[in-house]
């Protein structure tokens, strides 16, 4: 698979050159390949956001570069001419909603075609577009998003960002705070357009069930380190060491681990609600009596 996103031993440093300075990414060397849908995990304040913001040149490393769909991006690089590559690299923030700041839903979802040289025309084109991919009615198009809900809100800011039909879509943990059915609602949608619209995904999420679900690819990130990268069975095959990263198991693996600990030879872990129904209609004797 082509390679759309690879950091070459980068390392970012805020407030370098005082007595303040931290390493918050430290000589992270990885690949992402385009098409997959690719999750970042690991615990509070190992460098998850720090690493996702070098993708669109937000942040620039202080050592080592990267090459983000064939630009490079080093310590050198300057804010001129970026306009142009940030299109293809869309970002959601956490808690997006709070960047809303136009008078209607439909004109916050057009700025960043406007903002582009797009015509009028053209930019509500993608902008109904966009509101149709995240599930908002047409009718709420010249509200005030101040006037919506929450969640819908968060659709809003999301919307903004497809508009622009961007080839890399890196979402920092896009659910923090919905209710599990606006929880689900970004996940499938994230999934949408990476099996339906071929952008390649990045995703942090605390949640793991989240990455057993979704994700093709993990990346384990601790102390500003890459400290795993693989299939999600791949990263999750050995609950010591995930314990040890201060994560989680995905939930139905952590309940196998409870079965396990009262006695139940519960056999490999499941790491899904399948593989663990499976495992228990086995264990209870039903799997063979039809
Ligand atoms: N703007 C900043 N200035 C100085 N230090 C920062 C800044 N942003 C982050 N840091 C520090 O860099 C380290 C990595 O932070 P980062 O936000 O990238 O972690 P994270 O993995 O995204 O954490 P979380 O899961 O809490 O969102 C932390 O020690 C944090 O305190
Ligand atoms: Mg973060």
């Amino acid at each position: 698979m082509d390679t759309a996103i690879s950091l070459n031993k980068v390392t970012h440093t805020y407030q370098a050159n005082t007595p303040f300075a931290q390493n918050a990414i430290d000589n992270v060397t990885l690949q992402i390949s385009k098409g997959s849908f690719t999750t970042i995990i690991g615990h509070t304040g190992s460098g998850k956001s720090t690493l996702v913001q070098h993708i669109n040149a937000l942040l620039k490393p202080t050592e080592g570069h990267l090459e983000v769909l064939g630009r490079v991006i080093d310590p050198n690089t300057t804010n001129k001419n970026l306009k142009a590559f940030r299109k293809h690299v869309g970002m959601v923030f956490q808690f997006p909603e709070k960047q809303l700041f136009e008078e209607t839903v439909l004109k916050d979802i057009m700025f960043g075609p406007k903002n582009y040289g797009v015509n009028d025309g053209e930019a509500k084109k993608s902008a109904f577009n966009a509101m149709e991919l995240v599930g908002l009615d047409k009718a709420l198009a010249d509200k005030s998003p101040f006037d919506l809900s929450g969640g819908q809100m968060r659709r809003v800011a999301i919307a903004g960002v497809l508009a622009m039909n961007p080839e890399i879509l890196i979402l920092d943990e896009p659910t923090a705070g919905l209710d599990p059915r606006g929880h689900q609602e970004i996940m499938d949608l994230a999934r949408y357009l990476n099996k339906n619209k071929q952008m390649t995904i990045v995703l942090i999420t605390h949640q793991m069930d989240d990455v057993i679900d979704y994700a093709t690819n993990v990346i384990v990130m601790d102390k500003g380190k890459v400290v795993k990268v693989g299939s999600p069975a791949q990263v999750f095959s050995d609950p010591k060491w995930v314990y040890g990263m201060q994560l989680d198991l995905p939930s139905s693996a952590e309940f196998a681990q409870q079965l396990k600990k009262a006695g139940v030879n519960i056999g490999q872990l499941p790491l899904t609600i399948d593989a663990l129904a499976d495992r228990i209609v086995r264990l209870v004797g039903k799997g063979d009596t039809k």
